[in-house]
Formats: structure tokens, C-alpha cells, sequence
């Protein structure tokens, strides 16, 4: 039992007979969104898709796509699928809630977006601010040579539209679940990650997750720290060749 893994597996157990003694600081409650007030800022769309694909279908017709043919990411369709996979879905007691789940609804998850080849958007690197439902420009350039050495040399991070980025924010969940909260933070990115996938068929489009990365070298683009918030996954989108 000397691993890592399996030594957070067993303490981090919930048991009845012993429960983590832990007492909400509300003072304490850490933001949870990021903004970057000084960064230019792009305006999203509300476009959703008229002709919906079933669920059925769309369940049907996922399946990890890795080859890209070089067609730009339009504005409508980045637009949708950033709000499919983590966008504000409803309000409730003046909370905002959105399209995935989240433990304790904290939602720790951060989006970035690496632009490869969008219209009218140019290449860099991109923030999704969820509450100003906007993108906040964090780096301008092609950032296609560097994500990809990142990914382990996965050409698909080049020939992509666009590549998802998804960070951790830890005390956003650590706040209230302590170590536990690791286990939800990495579930919490499963189903956003899923939601995209999906939304992304129903655009015809196809997207592949990528878990295999180097994660100080994704962090140094993001330019966090790798500490309080580090990348988890991320995943690639474009139209299928
Ligand atoms: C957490 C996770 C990490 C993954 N990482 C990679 C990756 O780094 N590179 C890759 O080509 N595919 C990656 N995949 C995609 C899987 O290889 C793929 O989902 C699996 O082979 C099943 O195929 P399907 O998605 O087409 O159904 C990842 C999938 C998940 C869920």
C-alpha cells in the first residue's frame, strides 16, 4: 500500500464510523468564478442548434475522432459548445447552476481554450468566463507547436479547430470536501468533458479527450501556478476529415 493513488483511494473513504469532522468557514467560501478583468474581451453567441439531434443519436454517433479536416470553428458553434459543456443553465434562489453537475455545486472546473483555426476569432490562448459569458483573450499566436509537445507529441492538438483546456481550482471544492474533494473535482471534469463530446456531435463535429499531457507544460501556457490550479484534461475539436 505504498502507491499514492491507492493510499488516497482508502483515506479519502467515507465510513459511518469515522467521518471527517469539518465545519463550513461561509467567510471562507472561495469565488467560484475566474475572471480576468484586464483582458479583451469576445463576445459569445446565444446560438443553439435548430435541427436537434436525439439523444439516441447523438449516443449512437460518439466516438473519439482524432483526424481534423481544416475547416475554421465558427463563432456559433464554439459558442454552443462552450455553454453545453459548462454553461449557466438555470437560476434558482439566485444561484446560478449550469449544464453539468457538480458536487456541492461548487464547480472547481476552469475552461480554457486554445483557438486553432476559428472565424473571426484569432489564434491564442482564450479563457471561458462563465458568468460574463464572454472569452477573455489570455495570449495572442499559434500556439499549435507548443500544445502539441504538451499532449506527448498528439498531432491532433495542431490539426484541431480548437483545443479544450480544463483546470482545477482545488479550495473552490476542498472548501468543503477536504481531500475528498479530489475525487469530485476529477468526476466533475469527466461530465463536462462528456457534455462537450456530445454537444459536439450534435454539430457534426468531432472531439477526442486527452488525459495523456504534460501537466507543468499545459500549466505554463495557461500560466497557472500548478498548485491552487492545475489542468486536468483537455479535449480537441473539429470537423471530422
Ligand atoms: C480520461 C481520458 C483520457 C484520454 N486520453 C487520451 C489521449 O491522451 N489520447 C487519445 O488519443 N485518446 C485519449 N482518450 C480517448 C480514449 O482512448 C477513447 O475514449 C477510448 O479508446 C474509447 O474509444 P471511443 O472514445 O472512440 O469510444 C482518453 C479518454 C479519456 C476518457
Amino acid at each position: 500500500m505504498s502507491w499514492i493513488g491507492d493510499k488516497f483511494q482508502q483515506e479519502t473513504k467515507y465510513d459511518p464510523n469515522r467521518m471527517p469532522g469539518h465545519r463550513l468557514i461561509w467567510d471562507a467560501k472561495p469565488a467560484l468564478y475566474k475572471e480576468y478583468p484586464e483582458a479583451e474581451k469576445i463576445e459569445l453567441t446565444q446560438f443553439r442548434p435548430v435541427e436537434q439531434m436525439s439523444l439516441d443519436g447523438v449516443l449512437k454517433w460518439r466516438k473519439s475522432i482524432r483526424d481534423f479536416r481544416q475547416d475554421p470553428i465558427s463563432k456559433d458553434q464554439l459558442s454552443y459548445l462552450l455553454w453545453a459543456s459548462t454553461g449557466i443553465q438555470r437560476i434558482e434562489q439566485g444561484y446560478e447552476f449550469r449544464t453539468a453537475p457538480s458536487a456541492g455545486a461548487l464547480y472547481p472546473i476552469e475552461t480554457y481554450l486554445i483557438i486553432n483555426n476559428a472565424a473571426g476569432i484569432e489564434q491564442g490562448v482564450y479563457h471561458y468566463s462563465v458568468k460574463a459569458r464572454c472569452l477573455e483573450q489570455l495570449k495572442q499566436g499559434d500556439l499549435r507547436q507548443e500544445i502539441t509537445r504538451a499532449a506527448l507529441n498528439q498531432q491532433m492538438c495542431a490539426t484541431a479547430a480548437v483545443v479544450f483546456i480544463w483546470s482545477a481550482v482545488f479550495e473552490r471544492c476542498k472548501w468543503k470536501y477536504g481531500q475528498r474533494a479530489y475525487r469530485y473535482i476529477y468526476l466533475d471534469a469527466g461530465h463536462i468533458a462528456e457534455n462537450l463530446a456530445l454537444a459536439a456531435v450534435s454539430l457534426d463535429l468531432g472531439s477526442c479527450e486527452i488525459g495523456a499531457l504534460y501537466d507543468e507544460q499545459v500549466n505554463a501556457i495557461l500560466s497557472i501556478d500548478g498548485k491552487e490550479e492545475s489542468i486536468i484534461c483537455m479535449a480537441v475539436v473539429g470537423s471530422p476529415a
